[in-house]
């Protein structure tokens, strides 16, 4: 365990190097400037989140890291091994060639919430593929635990008194140079269960606000999932939902910061929006699209902790699908006459 945290702060030690090293390119690379500049990003912006850039070339590495085949470089994601077979005459396998992971991109550091970096977001700069290139799987970082911001975040979300939840990193820096520095993102993946309950140690208020399109609705469903099982009755979450040609940051450098203030204060309210998912694609006026509604509502529902919202909901779910409270919980309990 001592060896495996002294693994863990060295990588920690190359990452940042790899961070300065990457800083200090941005300032020499018109072409990476140009490109901030024109998505709006200021020069104050990029330094709070010590925006790089790794240059074109396969081994920039190899001038910040004298020993470049140290095998500390592959284990923090930054440099990646092909490795080569041996020849068909039976010589040896020459040794692994190796190159840099993020080459020619915007990087954007991950960091932990004690502000370590653990890991880059790596963003082309025209319209190549991917998009954005992030570190992989390391012995310290893991996307589905980590979000994007939070260290830089974390006093604005207290005075704010609400943590805002986006999809991608220039969301995270577009809202914090207009005024919203309360804002992380999730990595490219959905949010899950540990990063809501990571969300909730820092604020009990979380607000969703992911891409308008249909895959930030898909998101947010899947949000919503994994809110269930931490909210409590004084502990919640919101949903601001986008128009579908934006994502927080075209809307609000589209819009502006008055804008935004004014869709979260329309965000839907977790109870809100359980409702409409439970709901969905059920045909209220019949029926069958009531008993729908019902199964639906089912593993949501049982996905929160007891409590005055749960027993709220469970009022309003039976109202709509049309039966009395106690029979809806005895249905979904199994209990109903027949089924046991
Ligand atoms: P989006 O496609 O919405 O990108 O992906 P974006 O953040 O709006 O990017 P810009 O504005 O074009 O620069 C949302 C997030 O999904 C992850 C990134 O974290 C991105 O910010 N993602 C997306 C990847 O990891 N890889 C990709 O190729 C694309
Ligand atoms: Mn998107
Ligand atoms: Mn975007
Ligand atoms: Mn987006
Ligand atoms: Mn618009």
């Amino acid at each position: 365990a001592a060896a495996q945290r002294r693994h863990q702060a060295t990588l920690t030690e190359v990452l940042r190097k790899a961070e300065d090293a990457f800083k200090a390119q941005l300032r020499t690379a018109p072409r990476a400037i140009e490109y901030l500049k024109g998505r709006g990003v200021s020069g104050a912006v990029a330094k709070t989140f010590g925006l790089g850039y790794a240059p074109p070339g396969w081994r920039f590495l190899s001038t910040v890291f004298p020993d470049y085949q140290d095998a500390l470089l592959v284990d923090a994601g930054l440099v990646i091994t092909a490795e080569e077979t041996a020849g068909a005459d039976g010589a040896p396998a020459q040794e692994a060639r190796r190159y840099d992971r993020f080459r020619d991109r915007i990087m954007f550091p991950i960091r932990n919430v004690k502000g370590e970096t653990i890991g880059f977001g790596g963003r082309v700069l025209d319209q190549g593929e991917p998009k954005y290139l992030n570190s992989p799987e390391t012995a310290v970082f893991s996307k589905g635990h980590e979000l994007y911001g939070l260290f830089e975040a974390r006093t604005a979300i207290r005075q704010a008194g609400y943590v805002l939840v986006t999809e991608g990193y220039m969301d995270v820096v577009a809202l914090a140079q207009l005024g919203f520095p309360q804002a992380v993102a999730t990595l490219g993946t959905a949010c899950t269960p540990d990063h809501v309950r990571l969300l909730f140690r820092f604020s009990d208020q979380v607000v969703f606000s992911f891409d308008g399109d249909a895959a930030g609705r898909r998101a947010a469903r899947k949000a919503l999932e994994a809110t269930l099982p931490w909210i409590s009755d004084t502990r919640s979450a919101k949903f601001l939902f986008l128009p579908p040609e934006h994502d927080p940051d075209s809307f609000i450098r589209a819009h502006g910061p008055q804008a935004f203030a004014q869709a979260i204060q329309d965000a839907h309210p977790l109870s809100r929006f359980l409702m409409e998912v439970a709901s969905s694609d059920c045909e209220l006026d019949t029926a069958e699209g009531r008993a729908r509604m019902a199964s639906q509502a089912r593993p949501l529902w049982g996905a929160m902790p007891d409590g005055a919202l749960k027993r709220q909901l469970l009022q309003e779910i039976a109202d709509q699908v049309g039966l009395d409270p106690r029979e809806l919980a005895q249905l979904w309990q199994g209990r109903a006459s027949g089924t046991t």
